[in-house]
């Protein structure tokens, strides 16, 4: 019988967090310190004010989630902490105080990629959901089609040549003014919108499926308002967001269901920052009912960086035998 918690943390970004998780399902707890407000100020995140402030909030944030979960660091059974991929100075903040816990308190340590913690989330809220499945990771840094054939085994399929598609929507998102971050704020006025009113091109890669492009649809976007403020037009920022969301989401989801034809799935799971985007949602949910597949996705609060979902991920590597050494470092461009 196993009976594991695991303290995990997470900082490749701009949120610092730590949550307690038991068996990989159960989250005791989960605290987020978010610094959007803060980078928010110059449209972006700026890694050297992420990196210190994930130091003075990590402490904490770790705090909080073992109070939260009425439990101590003697109790926990592992330390999870993200070591890639990020940015090198936040992602080294999470893993020298997971290092110096695990050390201190002899606890295993486990070093977990970012992108498993956002395939994991799924795992919180899905009892049923196990491998094999099919899995689109949507986030700001992040595009990727993941075939999950085991706990812990992946197989990328296809990923983003260019810009992620946050990062498209964070890019359109401030060019009409709507501020950082863009995605919820897109996704809002698009209701407003007209999602016909104008079509941008979709991006077709020779010989390549499964990968995505999106520099080429943001840049449309830019050319269209430009072309517009030169000919002296108003232009609609609601039908803006919502024709632009239409070809990011009609792309997303004709390459993901070609993919789950071709190999035959009949599980498909979104995860990240994007995931929690209702008009992404309903567009796949129909598209997997019309193949008599289950659809599973993450509720909001485990899309965006937490650190349930790397509590999550830790787990199903603790039961494979993984565990690091006082070596491990942060490595920002760490592959899957
Ligand atoms: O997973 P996440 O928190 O961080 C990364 O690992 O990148 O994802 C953040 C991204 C941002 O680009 C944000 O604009 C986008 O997710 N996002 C959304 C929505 N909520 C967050 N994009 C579209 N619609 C949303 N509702
Ligand atoms: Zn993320």
């Amino acid at each position: 019988i196993q009976d594991i918690n695991i303290l995990a943390i997470e900082s490749s970004c701009d949120e610092t967090a730590a949550a307690v998780v038991h068996n990989g399902r159960e989250v005791r707890s989960n605290i987020i310190s978010s610094q959007i407000d803060l980078h928010k100020l110059y449209g972006g995140v700026v890694p050297e004010i992420a990196s210190r402030k994930h130091i003075e909030k990590i402490n904490q944030v770790i705090e909080e989630a073992l109070k939260e979960a009425d439990t101590t660091l003697d109790e926990i059974d592992a330390i999870g902490v993200t070591y890639g991929p990020g940015l090198v100075g936040a992602l080294l903040v999470g893993v020298a105080e997971a290092k110096a816990i695990a050390f201190a308190k002899n606890k295993p340590l486990i070093g977990v990629h970012h992108i498993e913690g956002h395939i994991s989330a799924n795992y919180i809220e899905h009892p049923d959901l196990e491998p094999p499945f099919l899995c689109l990771v949507v986030s700001g840094g992040h595009t990727h089609l993941v075939c999950v054939k085991e706990y812990g085994k992946y197989e990328i399929l296809g990923g983003t040549r260019d810009d992620a598609v946050g990062e498209a929507y964070d890019k359109v998102a401030r060019t009409i003014g709507l501020g950082y971050p863009g995605g919820p704020k897109i996704e809002r006025i698009a209701r407003e919108g007209d999602p016909d009113a104008i079509v941008f091109p979709k991006a077709r890669i020779e010989g390549s499926p499964y990968d995505f492009s999106f520099s080429g649809l943001k840049s449309a976007v830019l050319n269209y308002i430009n072309g517009c403020q030169m000919k002296g037009q108003e232009y609609n920022p609601a039908d803006i967001a919502a024709s632009f969301q239409k070809a990011a989401i009609d792309a997303l989801v004709e390459k993901s269901m070609k993919a789950v034809d071709e190999f035959d799935m009949y599980k498909f799971a979104i995860a990240g920052g994007v995931a929690s985007n209702g008009a992404l949602r309903q567009a796949m949910e129909e598209a997997c009912a019309k193949r008599d597949m289950k659809f599973y996705y993450p509720s909001p609060i485990f899309c965006t960086d937490n650190a349930a979902m790397i509590g999550a991920a830790a787990y199903y590597e603790y039961l494979a035998g993984t565990r690091h050494g006082w070596d491990l470092n942060a490595v920002p461009n760490l592959k899957l």
